[in-house]
């Protein structure tokens, strides 16, 4: 306090350099880890409508498109996969020349620097679009799980550097880790989607990975949007089980589910900044609404600020460049 009464806090705010020494969160390069969409057919580079920006790409296309990563200075990319062919138990998924086994045994043998996380799922995969084996309407919990971990297997086999199982099965990373393990793959790390509300946000993602569900909704595994509580016990079990890395997903509406699950384990903690929270700033851009620069790097600042680690982004490219600059 000095003779005002009151305290000076602009003191530390008074020129860039100042802000600079004082600032408590710093985003950068090695953050962040990008999306890539990769189907099946020749000669495809289409962009996702609903999220500008965003291509489907063939595999003709990938080497340029890893390349493009390497030079902006990201070190991880995601890999989803859209087949051509569905089926009732998604057996793409854990196909051996599968779209996903195939991208990532290329990215692996042309860009070996680059981290490759594999999506483990059923959903892009099964005719009816839903994460898990479905009987009489219902996803059935324990059988899912055989071939969540095929999956996963065959996604090591193919050289992915982490596992990241998405489909909210109770059990999966018990079950995922111990298949690796017998495989042989006991240093691959499990990246866990922990904590995977039931979003709307997935909107436009469901558009690019052809992956809505034919009926129903997933509500019945993935969480609900109401509850804090029951992400702590979700991150709980999943440490237990051996994950290595806690995703909570999306990011920007739980960011207080982020600070909670950072405060208590102690594990490095991803945001997926999902596809909704993409497309959102993307048409608000578009029509001059808003700054796209200040507000996408404001966005993930705060999810660094909230605990994450590492981030998820469409935005990895943009921020890559702008970081640069
Ligand atoms: C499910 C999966 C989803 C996303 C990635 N993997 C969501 C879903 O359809 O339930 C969403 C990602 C995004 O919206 O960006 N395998």
């Amino acid at each position: 306090m000095d003779n005002t009464g009151f305290k000076r806090h602009r003191r530390l705010r008074r020129t860039e350099s100042l802000r600079a020494l004082v600032r408590e969160t710093k985003l950068t390069k090695e953050d962040l880890i990008y999306p890539i969409f990769v189907v099946e057919g020749e000669g495809i580079r289409k962009e996702v409508p609903s999220m500008p920006g965003v291509h489907h790409i063939s595999l003709e296309y990938l080497n340029d498109e890893m390349k493009e990563l390497e030079a902006l200075g990201i070190r991880s990319v995601i890999v989803f996969g859209v087949p051509k062919e569905k089926d009732a138990q998604g057996s793409q998924a854990y196909c051996e020349h599968g779209i996903v086994q195939q991208a990532i045994r290329q990215i692996k043998k042309n860009v070996p620097s680059l981290a490759v996380v594999a999506d483990t799922c059923l959903c892009q995969y099964t005719d009816h679009g839903h994460c898990g084996l479905v009987e009489n309407g219902e996803v059935l919990n324990d059988p899912s799980l055989e071939l969540l971990v095929k999956t996963a297997v065959s996604q090591a086999e193919a050289g992915a550097d982490i596992i990241a199982p998405s489909n909210m099965m109770d059990g999966f990373v018990a079950a995922i880790r111990k298949g690796l393990d017998e495989a042989g793959y006991s240093q691959i790390p499990i990246m866990s989607y922990a904590v995977k509300y039931a979003s709307a946000f997935y909107g436009p993602f469901r558009d690019a990975a052809h992956s809505s569900p034919q009926f129903g909704d997933r509500k019945a595994y993935q969480m609900d949007p109401a509850n804090r509580q029951e992400a702590i016990r979700e991150a709980a079990s999943d440490m237990e089980e051996g994950a290595d890395f806690l995703i909570v997903k999306p990011a920007l509406s739980y960011l207080d589910i982020m600070r909670e699950v950072k405060d208590r384990f102690h594990a490095p903690l991803v945001a997926y900044n999902v596809s909704g929270e993409y497309s959102m700033i993307k048409a608000a851009a578009m029509n001059g609404w808003v700054n796209e620069q200040e507000i996408v790097m404001e966005k993930l600042t705060s999810m660094k600020r909230a605990g994450a680690d590492l981030i998820i982004t469409y935005f990895a490219k943009d921020v890559a460049e702008w970081l640069n600059e």
